[in-house]
């Protein structure tokens, strides 16, 4: 016998097929076409509330495939791509906003129900005495649940669920809703206003970011001076990088690391406090690894501890990489650097390296990217063009299909020559092998 978390899907797929099936006959029947996404289809149904049962069908669909659609996504992705959907697309992440804001899954009890009125007053008692009067808040809680988010099972009480448990018990997830529906809410809208005021900016204090603030430092060093908001920002971005996808396993398989020879150098530019490093260093005891980032992660209280057994093999260093690079290596690597910097930047990353490059150097690069269009599954694609946006809304930099990657090498230097891009099996992260064919 199947788990019923198993046996509701069997349930669901059914359900699915038998309405779909009174539907289909229904336009058969009467020679009508389906609503299409086609440029010349249909934009509506054509059944009319008058044909009852065929009517309830496609009401029925919606409402089951949505379900079906929910299970295979699951809470975590669920609430992780809602908390994406931006203002701009409707208000249909306003009310998760205001869940965080107001700090209603706090004040939601973990066992047990509340009511509305008991619920008002421990919102204001969590909010500093702030009120938000109870019809508000419960406007925002029931449009939350057709987000399936909490739950109502007695009128007038509200009860959590797997959706709203997740935002009270996870700072990842809470951080990530915090950050992307109310941090950059308002950034999102003034996109269109950045690129008016800034047209075609390469800049990283010309963003939207920049004039929804009225501030004119860096995202980075914008984030920095808040350390609320820095450690959101930080939080947010483990929420999006778990997953399977973007592990450091995938960076230790997905490239040919024992192709360098035997005792090669790689440069881990920007490596923060080496982790990336380690877990290769690991796999592959023939290679050493300098790992370079800002002397911010290397003070006393910042600086991490290499594992006693990579020691000999890998360094924990600073160089800031807009300045000429010093040590002579057999690869520099960067991982997750170049999607954060405009071509004009990331150009000139590429150009101070050139001091340091020898015959048939690497250079190699583990980052976001974006494939040719249509070539990856839907939900691939829009995860990765959903990221490119956002390059532009906090830093004005952008993802990079294979082609871009090609061009920004020429345009740093002809010598360059881009050998592969490609995306690993399991990976959602790209790698792109360069090679200096200089002197
Ligand atoms: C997105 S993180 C990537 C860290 C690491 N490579 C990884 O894959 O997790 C970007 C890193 O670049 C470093 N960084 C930023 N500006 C830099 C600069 N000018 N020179 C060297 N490192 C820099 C940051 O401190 C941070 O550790």
């Amino acid at each position: 016998m199947a788990p019923a978390s198993v046996e509701r899907m069997t349930a669901l797929s059914q359900e699915i097929a038998a309405k779909t099936k009174i539907i289909t006959d229904y336009l058969t029947a009467n020679n009508l076409d389906a609503a299409s996404y086609d440029v010349n289809g249909l934009a509506e149904f054509p059944i009319p509330i008058e044909e009852g049962e065929t009517y309830k069908a496609r009401l029925d669909l919606i409402a089951l495939t949505k379900e079906l659609h929910d299970i295979a996504l699951g809470p975590s992705e669920s609430v992780r791509y809602l908390a994406w959907d931006l203002p701009l697309q409707g208000v249909n992440n306003l009310s998760l906003q205001a869940i965080w804001d107001f700090k209603i899954a706090q004040a939601v009890p973990l066992d047990g129900i509340i009511s509305y009125d008991d619920l008002t007053a421990k919102v204001k008692d969590l909010n500093n005495g702030l009120d938000t009067p109870m019809l508000n808040l419960r406007r925002i809680i029931r449009h939350a649940m057709t987000n399936r988010i909490f739950v109502e099972p007695k009128k007038g009480f509200v009860a959590h669920n797997r959706s709203s448990r997740l935002i009270l018990e996870s700072p990842t997830m809470s951080s990530w809703v915090g950050f992307m529906c109310s941090d950059l809410g308002l950034p999102v809208a003034n996109v269109v206003n950045a690129m008016r005021k800034w047209p075609g900016s390469e800049e990283s204090n010309e963003t939207s970011v920049n004039l929804t603030y009225g501030q004119d430092l860096p995202w980075f060093d914008f984030i920095q001076k808040d350390k609320e908001f820095a450690n959101r920002y930080n939080l947010a971005m483990a929420a999006h990088g778990v997953g399977e996808g973007y592990s450091v396993q995938r960076v230790v398989e997905g490239y040919a690391w024992d192709r360098l020879p035997e005792g090669a150098t790689v440069v881990d530019m920007g490596g923060n406090q080496g982790y990336v490093s380690f877990a290769i260093a690991e796999a592959f005891p023939k290679l050493n690894f300098v790992v370079q980032d800002t002397p911010g992660m290397r003070t006393p209280e910042t600086i991490g501890k290499v594992p006693d057994a990579l020691q000999p093999r890998v360094q924990l260093t600073t160089h800031d990489f807009f300045t000429p690079q010093t040590v002579i290596a057999d690869a520099y690597f960067f991982r997750m650097i170049f999607h954060g910097f405009s071509d004009k930047y990331s150009v000139q990353i590429l150009q101070a390296l050139v001091p340091a490059l020898r015959p048939g150097t690497k250079i190699i690069l583990n980052d976001g990217g974006l494939p040719e269009p249509g070539t990856a599954g839907y939900m691939e694609e829009k995860a990765m063009r959903t990221l490119d946006m956002f390059m532009q809304v906090t830093v004005n930099a952008r993802e990079r299909e294979p082609d871009d990657w090609r061009d920004l090498f020429k345009r740093a230097d002809e010598r360059y020559k881009v050998l592969d891009v490609w995306m690993p099996p399991k990976s959602r992260m790209w790698f792109v092998e360069a090679e200096w064919t200089g002197q």
